[in-house]
């Protein structure tokens, strides 16, 4: 989809685990750079870094009253330290496997530092949020919406909008509906893609206003 529809841009993840996800992406970017090599050369699209942002230590601590509220972090399912997965260098040789080491790159942190850190020529084309928490989803979305990082007709996949019984106050759902009101996003509805997920395409939004002026 974004090789057919010239959608300029890296893909990102955030929230790495086991790697499982991780790996299906850089396979399926070797797979569309060896197979789509005709919508390659007539857009001219530069090759496409996979960039993969987890703490490496599991969920945070958070005190939100939004995520507080939550039934998996009320059971404990969703404890702070809870699903904590491979190192980086392990996450590196699972992707690594199909791209070349340079075309990955290993964002280690809170969302909340490692987002505001990127370059402000970094454009994703896609973005898979699978990081549980409405705080964690928030540090990532906003993080890259003030610096305008999202590249229009960009594809967003939320692996955990059913969660917390698809209340849609909490968790993903509440952080992708907040976005939306906060940076006025524009946005297509793609559906869901598998029992807990959902997918938007983002047309257009407003930056936040530079403090700086
Ligand atoms: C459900 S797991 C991701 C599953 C993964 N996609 C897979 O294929 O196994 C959630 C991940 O999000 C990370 N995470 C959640 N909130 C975070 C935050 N605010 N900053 C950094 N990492 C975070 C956790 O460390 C954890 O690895």
């Amino acid at each position: 989809m974004l090789y057919g529809a010239d959608i300029d841009g890296d893909i990102a993840e955030f929230g790495t685990m086991t790697g499982a996800t991780a790996r299906g992406l850089a396979r399926a970017i070797a797979t569309c750079d060896a197979t789509l090599t005709q919508a390659i050369a007539v857009y001219g699209s530069r090759p496409r870094t996979l960039h993969l942002f987890d703490s490496f230590v599991g969920l945070p601590a958070t005190d939100n009253p939004i995520d507080a509220s939550a039934p998996h972090v009320q059971d404990g399912a969703w404890m702070p330290g809870a699903c904590c997965g491979l190192e980086p260098d392990a996450l590196l040789a699972e992707t690594t496997a199909f791209l070349a080491a340079e075309r990955v790159r290993i964002h280690a942190g809170w969302f909340s530092e490692t987002v505001p850190a990127l370059p402000l020529d970094t454009r994703f084309a896609l973005i898979h949020i699978d990081c549980d928490l409405y705080s964690s989803a928030m540090d990532a979305l906003s993080g890259l919406l003030d610096r305008g990082l999202i590249a229009r007709g960009a594809y967003v996949f939320f692996d955990d909008w059913n969660c917390n019984r698809a209340d849609p106050n909490l968790g993903e759902r509440r952080a992708w509906r907040e976005c939306c009101e906060r940076y006025g996003i524009v946005a297509s509805d793609q559906g869901a893609y598998g029992v807990f997920s959902r997918c938007f395409i983002v047309h257009d939004y407003r930056r936040a206003p530079d403090p700086t002026g």
